[in-house]
């Protein structure tokens, strides 16, 4: 859903050139109104589609669809004078973005769209300026006006800089650890208020070019003094929420020139985002606020205090495999070490093999697995994995994890924590999680002894009916293959 919402703000782009709607030919008029009508349902069945992993493929391809009718219907429009600006900037969009995008490893597609997100918001808030700066010159400007463009590049302008303070951290150019200071919420608070002050002042006098422009730079300050304390962990659903502002941006700018495609896919973009954020904040058992305030990702006291765990026992992979093959009921819970180690394809080999020998394999999806929302459901849709062999609710996983035979957990650590549940000084507690251990024996694979992204100790490894398996998720996984074929061959 993020990369469909984040490709509107490119509409907003090309827009830029439209201002002021008038038809001088009708027919040309009427074919770019029916593409934005086009452009606009297509849009929401592509949100639709993508609410499924199963037809989240085809949700991306009718919001692709859609944004090529929004480009076309932009292209008709009569104010444009010359085409080889827009010409140069689609050849270069293009150089830069192929193959950024298919280089990017799915790992690092929350820095990647945070970064691409940027450059959306900085065009939203040049159009705004442009925009502002032509109807003040053409003496047009109204409150309602100033109002719509003021908002646009208070929104436009904190998530130009709050999206390159994210990608900053996640892709660790600054620390990923919350960088705070005594007084700084109300420091924070203070700016804001200072910025939605000078927008007020804007819509009261709406030729008070100080007024807007202090309202740009506050609100490009605003967005690295808010995203500073945040930890770079949090950085998803930080970049779902400006996402979310982006939205608002496009569709204060579809008010001001009066376009009804941005309207509609700011107001999408706006929703989404926030909807998002907030199912983000609510799997991690975490407010918004305290998201936005509470400096999650800091060394956490309360683990250094806890002493030491019980060694945890480990299994050789070939003796899991003699296990595996005669269980019953098995399930796999995956993590963000099976994204990392791109282990989805061998894993889904293992599973056919147990399936042949008649045990069932379900997989366990926490929705906050990984690093971005739906990042497990989307590894595993690309390895062929059967939609229906999925649990993604979290009570309904654990009633099948109560009676599986097996679970093995690939590369996940926070998401199987018991400290979520037993231990409120834990940064997880209150956490929905899964229980593996209520199954009759629960293996781990994992590299070591890392952490998870919370930086907690985990206690589900020291448990008497938990084994682990150390080594790379694909590597350990490509073992138990063979080793279960070897047995299926009799060897
Ligand atoms: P994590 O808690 O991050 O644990 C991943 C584990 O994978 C690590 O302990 C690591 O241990 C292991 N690992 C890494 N590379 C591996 C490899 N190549 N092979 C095998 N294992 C490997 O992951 P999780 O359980 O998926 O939990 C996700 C966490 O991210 C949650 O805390 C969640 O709140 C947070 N988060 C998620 C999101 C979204 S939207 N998904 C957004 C923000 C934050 P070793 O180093 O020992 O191998």
């Amino acid at each position: 859903m993020l990369a469909l919402l984040q490709a509107v703000p490119a509409v907003q782009d090309t827009l830029a050139v439209a201002h002021e709607a008038a038809a001088s030919d009708p027919i040309r008029s009427a074919i770019a109104q029916a593409t934005y009508l086009g452009a606009s349902v297509l849009f929401i069945l592509g949100l639709k589609s993508l609410t499924r992993p199963d037809s989240a493929r085809k949700g991306m391809q009718q919001a692709a669809m859609g944004m090529l009718f929004a480009v076309i219907g932009t292209l008709l429009n009569q104010h444009i004078i010359t085409y080889q600006w827009i010409i140069g900037g689609l050849v270069i969009g293009a150089i830069a973005g192929y193959p950024m995008a298919m280089k990017v490893p799915m790992t690092s597609m929350p820095q990647f769209i945070a970064f691409s997100h940027a450059f959306g918001a900085i065009a939203a808030t040049l159009v705004g300026v442009v925009e502002y700066r032509e109807l003040l010159h053409e003496g047009k400007l109204t409150s309602g006006l100033a109002g719509a463009l003021g908002f646009e590049v208070l929104f436009g302008a904190l998530t130009v800089t709050g999206s390159f303070m994210a990608f900053g951290k996640l892709q660790e150019l600054i620390t990923g650890r919350p960088i705070t200071f005594k007084g700084q919420n109300f420091f924070n608070i203070l700016l804001m208020a200072v910025a939605f002050g000078s927008f007020g002042y804007l819509i009261y006098q709406p030729e008070a070019v100080w007024a807007f422009y202090t309202v740009t730079g506050l609100a490009l300050f605003l967005g690295i003094s808010m995203v500073l304390p945040i930890g770079g962990g949090d950085m998803p659903v930080v970049v779902s929420l400006l996402n979310s502002y982006a939205g608002l941006a496009a569709a204060a700018t579809g008010f001001a020139i009066g376009n009804n495609v941005l309207i509609i896919a700011g107001a999408l973009e706006g929703a989404g985002g926030f909807i998002l954020s907030v199912m983000m904040s609510k799997a991690m058992n975490r407010s918004f606020g305290n998201v936005i305030f509470g400096a999650f990702g800091a060394p956490p006291a309360a683990a250094a205090a806890k002493g030491e765990q019980k060694e945890p026992k480990s299994i050789t992979a070939e003796d899991a495999a003699m296990q595996l093959a005669y269980a019953g009921s098995t399930v796999i819970i995956p993590g963000y070490g099976m994204a990392v180690a791109q282990a989805q394809h061998i894993c889904r080999e293992l599973h056919e093999l147990i399936q042949k020998k008649g045990g069932e394999v379900k997989y366990a999806i926490h929705p906050v697995a990984g690093r971005m929302p739906g990042h497990l459901n989307v590894i595993l849709a690309e390895a062929g994995i059967d939609y229906g062999a999925l649990l993604t609710d979290v009570d309904d996983a654990n009633r099948v994890l109560n009676s599986a035979d097996i679970v093995v957990v690939v590369g996940a650590n926070d998401i199987v924590n018991p400290d979520a549940d037993n231990d409120k000084s834990s940064p997880l507690y209150g956490m929905p999680i899964f229980r593996p251990w209520n199954a009759k024996v629960t293996y781990v694979i994992k590299r070591g002894k890392g952490v998870g992204f919370s930086g907690v100790e985990n206690p589900l490894f020291s448990l008497d009916t938990t084994r682990m398996i150390y080594g790379d998720a694909k590597g350990v996984l490509g073992t138990l293959v063979k080793e279960v074929k070897a047995l299926d061959e009799g060897h």
